[in-house]
Order: C-alpha cells, then sequence, then structure tokens
C-alpha cells in the first residue's frame, strides 16, 4: 500500500517503513563518518527504538562495534495499520547490525515491569555475559509501579501558580496563548513515579544483584534543562520534579557501584524533536526559535550528533570527566550559550501567527517531525508500494 501521514493532534498515526530505514541509515552514516570512538562494547539501551536512546544504540554499535540489546514499547503492524516509527528503526537496526556482524536483540514490552526486566536479564546472561553500558532514555506518560501495582499518569503542568505564554500549533502554524493551570501536590508524585529515577535505579540494582554488570561499568540517563521562558512548564514545573529525582538518583547509583568501580551521570541534552517533546506545551515554539539561531551559527545538531559528542568529547575522550557544579555531563552547553538564548529571547517578544515563519524555524520544525515517522525524507519514493509487513524474528 501506499503510506501517507495522517495526523491526528500531536501524533502521526502512520509511519513509512523505508522512511524509517533511511533515518536509522542516516545515522549510521553519520557515526561512521566522525570515526571509532574507544567505546564500551556491551551495551543495554533501555528506551533504544527512538529519540536519544536510538542514537545511543547507534552510535555504540556504530562507533565503537558494540553488541547492544535494546528495549522499548512499539508497536508491530497489524492489518491495514503500519507499525510505530520505532518498530521499523528497530527492525532497520537490527538488519544493519547483523550485516556489520555485530549482535543486536531487541526486547519488546514494558520496561516498567518486572518480566521485561527479567527477559533482559536472562538474555545478558545467556549471551553477553555481562554490560559495560547502561543507557537509561525512557519517555513515557505512564508507569505501572511493579512493587505497589498502582498506575501513575504524568503530567505537564506548572507548579504554585497558572502559567500563560505563547504557543505554537506547529501544524498550522498559529500562535496563541496558552493558560495551564498548576498541579496539585498528586500530579507532581506521579509525574516523579513516571519520570524520576526509580524505574532506573530498579534496573541497576537487578543488573548488579545478578552480577550483569562489568567492574568499571557506566549507566547514564538523559535529563533537560532549558531556558526561563520555559521554565514554568518545563524546569520548574512536574517534568522538572521528576528531573530533578532522576539527577538525585544518579548519585544513590553511582554510591552503590562504586563496589565494582562503576559510575552513574546524568546528560544534560538539547531540546530537540521527538515524539515526547512535541507533546509539552510552549517547547514546540521555543525549539522552532531556537532551531533558526542554532543553524544560522551553524551549530544546530540533532539526536545523533548530540550522542556523537556525548560520547567521543564526555563520556569516552580519555580525560577527566567534564561535570557542572551538579555533577551532570552538559550537552547542552551550545543551547544554552549566552548569545543563543539572548537571541531567541529576543526573537520570543516579536513572535506572532505572521512573524514565526520568518523569524523561527517552523519548516524545520514540521520537516524533522514527519522525519520521525519515517516521511520526507530525501531518496525515498513516496509514491511506491511500502511493504508494511515488516516481521523481525529477533525482536520479542
Ligand atoms: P522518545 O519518545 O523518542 O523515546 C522514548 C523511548 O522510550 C522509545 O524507545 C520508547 O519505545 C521507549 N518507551 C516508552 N515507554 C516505554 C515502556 N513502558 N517500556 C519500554 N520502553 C518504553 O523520547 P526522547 O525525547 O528520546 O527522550 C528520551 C530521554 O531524553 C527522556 O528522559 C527525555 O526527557 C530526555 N531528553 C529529551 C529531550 C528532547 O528535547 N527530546 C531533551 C533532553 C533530554
Ligand atoms: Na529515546
Amino acid at each position: 500500500m501506499i503510506i501517507e501521514p495522517r495526523m491526528r493532534g500531536f501524533i502521526c498515526l502512520t509511519s513509512h517503513p523505508k522512511g524509517c530505514e533511511q533515518n536509522v541509515k542516516n545515522q549510521i552514516e553519520y557515526i561512521k563518518s566522525k570515526g571509532p570512538i574507544e567505546g564500551a562494547k556491551k551495551v543495554l539501551v533501555i528506551g533504544a527504538s527512538t529519540g536519544f536512546g536510538l542514537a545511543s544504540r547507534i552510535t555504540s554499535a556504530f562507533g565503537s562495534d558494540a553488541a547492544t540489546i535494546g528495549v522499548f514499547f512499539e508497536k508491530p503492524s497489524a492489518e491495514g495499520k503500519t507499525a510505530t516509527p520505532g518498530w521499523y528503526n528497530s527492525a532497520a537496526f537490527e538488519s544493519e547490525a547483523h550485516k556489520a556482524g555485530l549482535y543486536a536483540k531487541s526486547i519488546n514490552g514494558d520496561a516498567f515491569s518486572n518480566e521485561v526486566k527479567r527477559e533482559a536479564l536472562d538474555l545478558i546472561k545467556a549471551d553477553l555475559g555481562q554490560v559495560d553500558l547502561v543507557i537509561y532514555s525512557l519517555a513515557s506518560p505512564v508507569r505501572t509501579n511493579p512493587i505497589t501495582g498502582v498506575t501513575h499518569r504524568s503530567v505537564l503542568k506548572p507548579i504554585g501558580q497558572t502559567y500563560t505564554n505563547k504557543t505554537v500549533d506547529f501544524h498550522t502554524g498559529k500562535v496563541t496563548e496558552v493558560s495551564i493551570a498548576p498541579a496539585n501536590e498528586e500530579d507532581i508524585a506521579n509525574t516523579v513515579e513516571v519520570m524520576g529515577g526509580d524505574d532506573w535505579s530498579m534496573w541497576i540494582e537487578a543488573l548488579k544483584k545478578e552480577n550483569l554488570l562489568a567492574d568499571g561499568a557506566t549507566t547514564i540517563a538523559y535529563s533537560y534543562i532549558g531556558p526561563e521562558l520555559t521554565e514554568a512548564v518545563y524546569r520548574k514545573g512536574t517534568i522538572g520534579r521528576a528531573k530533578d529525582h532522576l539527577e538525585a538518583t544518579a548519585f544513590t547509583i553511582a554510591d552503590s557501584l562504586k563496589s565494582i568501580g562503576g559510575k552513574a551521570y546524568v546528560s544534560v541534552n538539547k531540546a530537540l524533536v521527538t515524539q515526547s517533546s512535541s507533546a509539552i506545551p510552549v517547547v514546540p515554539l521555543y525549539i522552532s526559535l531556537l532551531y533558526k539561531v542554532m543553524k544560522e551559527k551553524g551549530i544546530h545538531e540533532g539526536c545523533i550528533e548530540q550522542i556523537q559528542r556525548l560520547f567521543k568529547d564526555r563520556l569516552y575522550s580519555g580525560s577527566e570527566m567534564l561535570t557542572d557544579d551538579k555533577g551532570r555531563i552538559r550537552i547542552d552547553d551550545w543551547e544554552m550559550r549566552e548569545d543563543v538564548q539572548e537571541e531567541v529571547a529576543k526573537l520570543w517578544l516579536e513572535t506572532t501567527t505572521e512573524t514565526l515563519p520568518e523569524i523561527g524555524d517552523l519548516e524545520g520544525y514540521r520537516n524533522d517531525f514527519l522525519n520521525l515517522f519515517g516521511f520526507e525524507l530525501e531518496g525515498i519514493d513516496y509514491k511506491a508500494e511500502a511493504n508494511e509487513l515488516v516481521q523481525v524474528e529477533s525482536i520479542k
């Protein structure tokens, strides 16, 4: 069948297998073009199918010849319905990894559950013995805590007072004002349950308990800070509380890993178009202005450029780890540059529906968004029949 983008709200209901494959191939080519990285050889990536997690898996495999196990939550195709992009991405990744002679297996299921953890532990035990790097890159709106059985839903709300600011519907380009009512204590607690460090810690403890972490193993999770403009809804909002918790958990995990000479880090990454970030109010408008400014300055990066730099210049640079005063790795350093932020703040004030196409990179935003689903990629014939039924044996 011929597959076209079908939008509903902030999501795209369809995805293109060939386009997703091209996305993965482009990222692999980028990593190969940057040369080898003296990195980990056995890597577990939790949240491996899209965004920063996929980029981390690709960087490990094609930068350091690593064996990778990927965990994610995606849907295969069904009668008349395409798979989710992360499914096609993972199918393409595995096929490319296998062609290159690299070990790659995946587990498709709820990473928050005991069952999926058990499956991953058994797979590591059987196939790799131990892992030396664990990437934690989950982004989810919901988590069932396996100990209490309670299902928590995260919210994206300010804390303390109603927040009002500009936002854009990036499909139509319409700029409006949005007001978001403040969270209550329960909202905050739920968001911390879902996006805080609890599950990361459970993964690491489970791995450690069964001696599946190699001596000197490293684990890393991803965080975000961002500018004053989005602070009320992001870093000082409910999601920010979860990130505070995640960042604090890095210290607890680091303590626990001392016995094996291991390390735990949080890396603060740049704002980028992913399925998760497009659902946050105000953030897409910020991103479209940020893209414009960073592209003009020649310092724009996507997920793969960010992670390549994280691995090459920070994690595996061979010199002492560069962190901020809170122990965090900062690869949002270019986004947070003073000249970049000053310009974005100035453009923010000038933003209206009429000016945005001129002063912002709405086109770049839309293009990146469609790319996430395998659309608008160069070199793909979208008029051709696409085989939507990709069955992948090693994705369980
Ligand atoms: P994403 O939506 O692209 O990726 C999320 C991944 O998690 C996917 O692989 C998905 O399959 C997986 N997943 C979700 N729920 C799952 C579950 N229950 N079980 C197993 N897998 C599950 O998101 P992303 O933007 O790459 O975010 C990854 C991390 O990076 C998050 O912690 C996010 O806060 C952080 N981050 C994002 C940005 C940004 O701008 N996008 C910036 C800085 C940091
Ligand atoms: Na990810």
